[in-house]
């Protein structure tokens, strides 16, 4: 049965790109219902503008002027955005480069549906600064390899949670940050959808 994705994204959107193209060339069986970003910006509402998918930009600003204790603005902030998601009656909602750590309000409304993407190996570098921090450890120390995974979100633990698929990238001797950064956005783009058709295939 074809899968229902929703897609949230905060910045440029290759992610969601190529989970638009997979689905339209048919590696993947899913419809993206609706893409949410939380910056005014982000380039990935073009993207979803050129496919025709519905987009909408959804910022925490309002709920932080709302809530002055910053835990009660997220989580008045993650109720709101998980009723709007779960109208999409979505298969998987898909954080691709989304820049928000959702609270329990959010992911106890989809349990085993979340998915987050993070540029480095499981249990290696959490947090927004993943490829920084590999091309540091490589510098300071050596680094040989760094990687990608795909896992679900079951709590509010930040890059971590059963992993879906996962995949070494090398760090080369010729590697500039830049030319690291490439691929791992191309396995990024690979894997990703790997991980999202298997989920669909299985709910
Ligand atoms: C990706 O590297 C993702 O792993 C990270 O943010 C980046 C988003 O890229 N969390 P894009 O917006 O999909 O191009």
């Amino acid at each position: 049965m074809t899968g229902r994705l929703v897609v949230l994204a905060s910045g440029s959107g290759s992610n969601l790109q190529a989970l638009i193209d997979a689905s339209v060339d048919g590696r993947l069986d899913a419809t993206i219902e609706a893409v949410y970003v939380n910056r005014r910006s982000a380039y990935a509402r073009e993207r979803a503008d050129n496919h025709g998918i519905a987009q909408d930009f959804v910022p925490l600003g309002p709920y932080r002027d709302r809530h002055p204790e910053p835990r009660a603005a997220r989580e008045a902030y993650d109720t709101d955005l998980a009723d709007r998601i779960a109208a999409h009656e979505p298969d998987a909602i898909v954080l691709a480069g989304w820049m928000h750590l959702f609270t329990d309000a959010f992911l106890g409304r989809f349990p085993n549906r979340v998915v987050n993407l993070h540029p480095a190996l499981p249990g290696t570098f959490p947090g927004a600064h993943a490829i920084d921090d590999a091309w540091e450890a490589k510098e300071r120390a050596g680094l040989a390899q760094t990687g990608v995974m795909i896992h679900l979100v079951p709590d509010e633990g930040v890059d971590d949670g059963p992993v879906l698929l996962s995949e070494v990238v090398p760090i080369r001797d010729d590697d500039t940050r830049d030319s690291l950064e490439q691929r791992i956005h191309e396995v990024e783009h690979r894997l990703l959808v790997e991980a999202v058709a298997t989920l669909i295939e299985a709910s």
